[in-house]
């Protein structure tokens, strides 16, 4: 018996829109509102979804705060594959978000910790994350908390699993282009939003996504966590769903 909202759409198209309903309905409620926001193929359907929208007047985000999930070590904002571009091309370039208020991890700095530390103290200036969006990886990782053997409390730097690293190739000319680092928000910034919207599209998800919500909660499958969050929605389609019997 699931305890959180599970969500089927028949296509990624659709879990964008039915995504893009829940922000609206925060953007209307909480114009200054803070958006945890993530990169990767699944979101590309929502933020589609929600520059359209604002095109059309149904919704703003002129008082929008946002904090990204994580970031590429060694990858500056002008690099091709850096989440930061990724979400200036796929969405703060298309919408009324001021620029400086969107956060995302320093790819380029030269003190961990410290960016790290200050990422921590950023979110909680803000107000905490009113919603905090998320894929899956293959591997259960969220952000870039990837299997180990504990939960990470908060935003650090973590070696990339081999598995992540030949997931992403798809967007590099070559698997030696993949950084091995990242620096990601932790398991415990992501518990700390006050709602949880996973979104999970494709076959490929549908193993992952069972055991993260049916399965025992262990660090082996950081998404299992989201078990214990009092306010989670999941979006997945039907491809993705496939396994969840209910
Ligand atoms: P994807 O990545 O949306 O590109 O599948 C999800 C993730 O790795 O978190």
């Amino acid at each position: 018996m699931l305890h959180y909202e599970f969500i089927v759409a028949q296509n990624p198209e659709e879990a964008g829109k039915l995504a893009a309903d829940i922000f609206q309905e925060i953007l209307l409620a909480k114009p200054r509102c803070v958006l945890g926001l993530a990169t990767g193929s699944t979101p590309l359907p929502l933020y589609r979804e929600l520059i359209a929208r604002e095109k059309a007047g149904q919704l703003s985000f002129a008082q929008a705060r946002s904090v990204n999930l994580d970031e590429y070590k060694g990858l500056g904002p002008d690099h091709p594959q850096s989440y930061r571009r990724f979400m200036q091309e796929n969405l703060f370039d298309h919408i009324s978000i001021d620029p400086v208020n969107t956060y995302v991890p320093d790819g380029l700095t030269r003190n961990s910790q410290a960016m790290c530390a200050e990422y921590e103290k950023k979110i909680e200036t803000l107000g905490g994350v009113d919603i905090q969006l998320l894929g899956i990886g293959h591997d259960g990782h969220i952000g870039f908390n990837e299997p180990c053997d504990f939960f990470p409390a908060a935003t650090h730097e973590v070696e990339l699993e081999e598995i992540t690293r030949q997931a992403n190739q798809r967007f590099f000319d070559s698997i030696a282009e993949v950084p091995t680092a990242a620096y990601t928000m932790g398991i415990g910034t992501v518990m700390s939003a006050r709602q949880i919207l996973l979104m999970a599209t494709g076959a490929d998800k549908a193993d992952i996504l069972s055991r993260a919500l049916l399965g025992p909660v262990t660090p082996q499958v950081p998404a299992s966590i989201l078990q214990f969050h009092p306010h989670v929605t999941v979006i997945a389609d039907q491809a993705a769903a496939s396994l969840i019997r209910r």
